[in-house]
């Protein structure tokens, strides 16, 4: 029986082998985490993370083939397979802060399996992580092999949150990379055996290392910079009169360019976009590339430029003052379906708002009380400028109350704000919302899902982003 570890138990490692253990019954499937509290989650009835569809494998295979454990040195040592899949956050200080990926938990990792191994391993990267990290991976096992022998895979995650098990059951493509040796082609045929259970053999590609490792950081950094495409148009847009969902339609109906990715939206967020693209700007600048990391740098600016421009049309719209009125924030997560608030665009606009002395009454369907509390209250590195913003005083946090429903956080409010596409928003009633808050009532909605006309109707002032602007708003002045 084939054994696999996966060290790292979160959004991506959990999902991913639980989809294995499910789709291989005859593969043994571990994943550690060194934190105890998710580990009693992953073997408890509460998940430590919502994904739809989830739930279920897990509960058909924990227990059979599936296990989740803190005895991380025991189950590395009896694997044959270990995935790493640890957290790769951008570093926060010291070289390379702002931009390059910290691999410390990697590090540790790769030195823990170092120590622990009595037989041979298939070594594989998970998680994100900068161009030839497997090359230094590869030297501190290779160093402090005893005679054993390594083979390092790169097996880059497309997977996204929300969608992660329609992702790995119906992957557009799986992607292995590995040494052109004979060992490195027999480390990725056993890998690629593995996927092989599910997965169409032509939708398996094999490539070299490097290739593997810039095609995950790429692959992001095309889909972000399509978001900020659209998100530029959409100021355009607002300026001129048209519609960005129509020009979307339109340039996406182009078979070349393709319909997905072209919602304008208050920005993205996600642990990866931001981070995948801050990696490739900084591997660019040291290998001597300036133009081109300004390049793929402006997909982030562009995307800054949103959430600032979104905050903008909300103080402009309300007399150009937001102070102590109650403003009402549906949605916190970064995208529906998931409990994920990392980068979300709403922390952003949430402490804009929030510095301009607005009281925020929020809700979402999945994020907790604490996840929140602590987003708001945590620093925000300035990446351009390798400074931490000061982070939010708990006198300023203590404006913001949390509630458990949309018609709660409306009520008595003078305007809401839709950041995340939660489905739900699209079938609230809004004329009891609209009845119960404060005149003129504003809806800006950063992700163009309400039904304008409709919401016009009612008595609403509504701003959509990329959409002709509401006279209203249209005779506003904007700040600055
Ligand atoms: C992304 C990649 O899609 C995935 O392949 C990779 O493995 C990890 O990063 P994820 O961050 O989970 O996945 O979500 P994704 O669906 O890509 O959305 C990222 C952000 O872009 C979200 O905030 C989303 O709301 C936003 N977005 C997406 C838009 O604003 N407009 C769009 O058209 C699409
Ligand atoms: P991702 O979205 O990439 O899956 P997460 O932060 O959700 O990232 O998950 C990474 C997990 O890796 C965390 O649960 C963290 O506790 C775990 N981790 C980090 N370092 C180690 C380590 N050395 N050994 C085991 N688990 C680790």
């Amino acid at each position: 029986m084939v054994k696999i570890c996966c060290i790292g138990a979160g959004y991506v490692g959990g999902p991913t082998m639980a989809v294995i253990a499910l789709k291989c019954p005859s593969i043994q499937v571990v994943v550690v985490d060194i934190s105890v509290s998710r580990i009693t989650a992953w073997n408890s009835e509460q998940l430590p993370i919502y994904e739809p569809g989830l739930e279920d494998i897990v509960k058909q295979c924990r227990g059979k083939n599936l296990f989740f454990s803190t005895d991380v040195e025991k189950n590395v040592a009896e694997a044959d397979i270990i995935f790493v899949s640890v957290n790769t956050p951008t570093k926060t200080q010291g070289l390379g802060a702002g931009k390059a990926a910290d691999l410390t938990y990697w590090e540790s990792s790769a030195r823990m399996i170092a120590d622990v191994s009595t037989s041979n391993k298939i070594v594989v990267e998970k998680s994100t992580v900068p161009v030839k990290t497997a090359e230094a991976i590869e030297k501190i096992l290779s160093f402090n092999s005893k005679g054993i022998n390594y083979q390092i895979l790169s097996n880059p995650e497309f997977l996204a949150e929300g969608t992660a098990i329609q992702d790995l059951f119906n992957p557009d493509r799986v992607l292995i990379g590995g040494r052109e040796t004979p060992d490195g082609q027999k480390a990725i045929q056993t890998l690629k055996d593995v996927y092989a259970h599910w997965v169409p053999e032509d939708r398996i590609i094999t490539t070299n290392l490097w290739s593997a490792e810039l095609s995950k950081l790429a692959a992001n950094a095309f889909l972000a910079q399509r978001i900020s495409s659209v998100n530029a148009m959409s100021a355009l847009c607002e300026a001129t009169g048209a519609d960005v969902s129509q020009v979307s339609h339109a340039v996406g109906k182009d078979t070349r360019i393709g319909s997905k990715f072209l919602n304008a939206s208050v920005g993205f967020g996600g642990s990866c976009f931001q981070k995948d693209i801050l990696n490739l700007v900084y591997i660019c600048e040291c290998n001597g590339l300036p133009e081109v990391a300004n390049y793929w740098k402006q997909v982030i600016k562009v995307n800054d430029y949103q959430k600032k421009r979104f905050v903008n049309r909300v103080v402009s719209s309300m007399f150009n003052t937001v102070s102590g009125k109650k403003i009402a924030i549906l949605g916190f997560a970064f995208k529906k379906d998931t409990g994920d608030t990392r980068e979300t665009p709403a922390i952003d606009v949430c402490k804009e708002l929030l510095r301009d002395r607005a009281r925020l009454s929020i809700y979402d369907p999945q994020v907790t009380v604490d996840q929140i509390q602590r987003d708001l209250l945590m620093d925000k590195f300035d990446w351009d400028h390798a400074v931490h913003l000061q982070p939010m005083s708990p006198s300023t946090v203590k404006k913001v109350s949390i509630v458990w429903d949309a018609y709660e956080a409306a009520r008595d409010a003078h305007a809401i704000c839709i950041l995340t596409e939660w489905d739900e928003f699209k079938t609230l009633d809004y004329q009891r919302i609209f009845d119960n808050m404060q005149k003129p009532a504003f809806v800006f909605d950063g992700r163009n899902m309400v039904n304008v006309k409709k919401l016009r109707e009612i008595g609403f002032i509504v701003y959509s982003i990329g959409k002709p602007l509401d006279p209203w708003i249209k005779d506003m002045p904007a700040v600055a």
